[in-house]
């Protein structure tokens, strides 16, 4: 591919030669989100990177030069998102890695949309009960240690996604990582503040204590070097493909691992991992079509159920002339779509996830009861209709084969791929699998542990997501892709557990529905509704006198500083890609 012209955003190049000090971390639940300054600040201001060749957008510059030297290689779309998938395994492994797992969107040149799930898998010796101890549910079992981690599937996903769409450059993508993690970057601001918020549990593990403490115990801090040598020969062992990962060296070395400390995990649970190739969620939205990730993700129902329960509104009129009731009936969409999750989502294979949850006559009853100005008394899951009909219930599985970030990159030839990745909450189970480097996520607690007890993201469930044994955790994470006429003109996707599927939400909402630019769409003040708690949050930099009106309709109100970490990329028709990165956190696009 030709690269006329090379565009980095604005902060991107402000971090230029320094860039490995500009670690992008994404905003986790129940620490203090490390986001800039200008998060709170009213004036934010969006960096757009401008191309016609291709764009990526990051939370990291140094994964996003991994995306752009792979396209200025001649690499695609696809090669391009997996190799800065990688990347970030080593700048930015706090969120997402190798220990974790992932959900990708893809659509081809060929239009053809690929939904790969490579969420982890709950161990073959999983039980509903697993967390409880003396008759009563330990929420730290699922957290933090051994018990906390699925099979990880990243790798799995990756590969596969290079295999199909990509045009042979996974060595290439491997070695860009593996040097990075040998040779070593500078701890950013933000990634030794994610380190000092976990570093009584890194205590307790003694690979991750080696790699990310000092000798005294006390974290890493910004500026030091960070050299991850175990890491990078995990990395080179992957060069061919996923096999030592799965069936090799770092399967045996977790087996042994699990078995010494009470982990579950086995090397036959890495034999019987696999991606599944699932069926995208397609719904419609103004005349566009909108591909979602279909369960276990819930992300991609839920973004549909809150765009279609508010097709009735004019929501132009309503941003323009009451921006509090455009904010008040999205979070009631919010609050009646997160009711259905906790009743009705899981693991196809387990759980009846009931197809009507989309349907189109469903949504608009369920959307006629939000009223302007005031509200609902209180919402309870609905009764989708078709009790036969599931989504991909046992069976009917198109094909089997064998803290999060979510990553854009398109190409002119028409490739739009959207990747989030996780490890769950900030360095996942806090668990380093020894001489791999590898930190192991803590994804075991997206189950529901015991009906009707909070994760970490304060979300409830039910019997739908108990932990069972090959069971995959329900999960929020939304890459998305939005058609107009049959091409792709918007995606999107985000971190922030639940709030994932708020800022999702908002960001098409603003892009089809207000028709605003992608820059104007991504620092617009969000908002998220869980349905429990009630409560609707809303970031500062939200006017006062909307808050205010919001708790005259009858919200409970709690304002916080930053909704979500989100990238996204959109094209005019036969215009450029305009990619931008978080403004929340500076993250970085460019384009060519
Ligand atoms: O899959 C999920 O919904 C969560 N494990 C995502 C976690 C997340 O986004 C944390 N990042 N801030």
């Amino acid at each position: 591919m030709p690269s006329r012209q090379f565009s980095f955003s604005r902060r991107t190049l402000l971090a230029g030669s320094a860039a490995t000090l500009f670690a992008r971390p994404s905003v986790s639940w129940g620490q203090p989100p490390t986001v800039d300054k200008q998060a709170d600040s009213s004036d934010m201001v969006p960096d757009i990177a401008r191309g016609n060749q291709a764009a990526v957008a990051t939370v990291h510059p140094l994964a996003t030069e991994a995306a752009i030297g792979t396209l200025r290689d001649g690499g695609n779309a696809a090669d391009a998102a997996v190799a800065a998938a990688l990347m970030l395994a080593v700048v930015d492994g706090y969120n997402s890695g190798l220990g974790g797992g992932c959900f990708i969107l893809a659509r081809s040149a060929d239009a053809a949309v690929s939904a790969i799930d490579g969420r982890e898998m709950a161990p073959a010796a999983s039980t509903a009960k697993m967390f409880f101890r003396d008759g009563k549910p330990d929420p730290q079992l699922s957290k933090t240690g051994s018990l906390a981690s699925g099979v990880p599937g990243a790798v799995a996903a990756y590969y596969q996604l290079s295999q199909r769409l990509g045009t042979g450059r996974w060595a290439d993508a491997v070695a860009r990582a593996a040097r990075a993690a040998s040779d070593g970057f500078g701890i950013s601001p933000a990634m030794a503040a994610r380190l000092a918020g976990v570093t009584e549990d890194l205590q307790r593990f003694e690979a991750a204590g080696k790699i990310f403490l000092r000798e005294d115990g006390s974290p890493l801090q910004a500026g030091e070097h960070l050299v991850q040598t175990d890491l990078a020969r995990t990395l080179w062992e992957m060069r061919e493909g996923p096999e030592s990962f799965y069936h090799g060296r770092f399967a045996e070395l977790t087996d042994r691992w699990m078995s010494r400390h009470g982990g579950l995990i086995t090397k036959e649970d890495f034999k019987r991992y696999h991606t599944v190739d699932r069926e995208p969620i397609q719904s419609a939205f103004r005349e566009h079509t909108v591909l979602g990730f279909p369960p276990p993700s819930s992300g991609g129902i839920h973004v549909a159920q809150i765009l279609a329960m508010l097709e009735r509104f004019d929501l132009s009129a309503l941003a323009d002339e009451n921006p509090a009731n455009f904010h008040h009936v999205v979070g009631e969409a919010m609050r009646r779509a997160f009711a259905d999750r906790a009743e009705w989502l899981g693991d196809p294979r387990f759980a009846k996830v009931p197809r009507g949850l989309i349907d189109e006559d469903y949504l608009r009853r369920r959307g006629e009861s939000i009223e302007l100005g005031a509200t609902s008394p209180s919402i309870k899951a609905g009764m989708p209709p078709g009790a036969d009909s599931h989504w991909f219930g046992k069976g009917t599985t198109r094909s089997e084969s064998r803290h999060t970030t979510h990553i854009s990159a398109v190409d002119r030839a028409g490739n739009w791929i959207a990747i989030t990745s996780t490890v769950n909450t900030t360095m996942g189970s806090k668990v380093v699998i020894p001489e791999t480097g590898v930190v192991m996520n803590n994804e075991m607690d997206d189950f529901a542990i015991a009906p009707g007890v909070p994760n970490a993201f304060g979300l409830v469930g039910r019997e739908a997501n108990a932990p069972g044994p090959g069971k995959r955790p329900l999960s929020s994470m939304s890459p998305t892709i939005v058609l107009r006429d049959e091409e792709p003109v918007l995606t999107c996707g985000a971190a922030g557990g639940p709030r994932i599927i708020s800022a999702v939400a908002q960001i098409v909402l603003r892009v089809i529905g207000l028709k605003e630019g992608v820059g104007q769409a991504m620092v617009a003040p969000r908002i998220h509704h869980q349905w429990r708690p009630d409560r609707l949050y809303v970031e500062r930099r939200l006017p006062e006198q909307i808050v205010q009106q919001l708790e005259d309709y009858g919200h409970t109100i709690e304002q916080i500083s930053a909704i979500a970490t989100a990238q996204a990329i959109t094209r005019e028709p036969g215009g450029p890609f305009a990619a931008v990165a978080e403004p929340r956190i500076s993250g970085s696009a460019a384009a060519i």
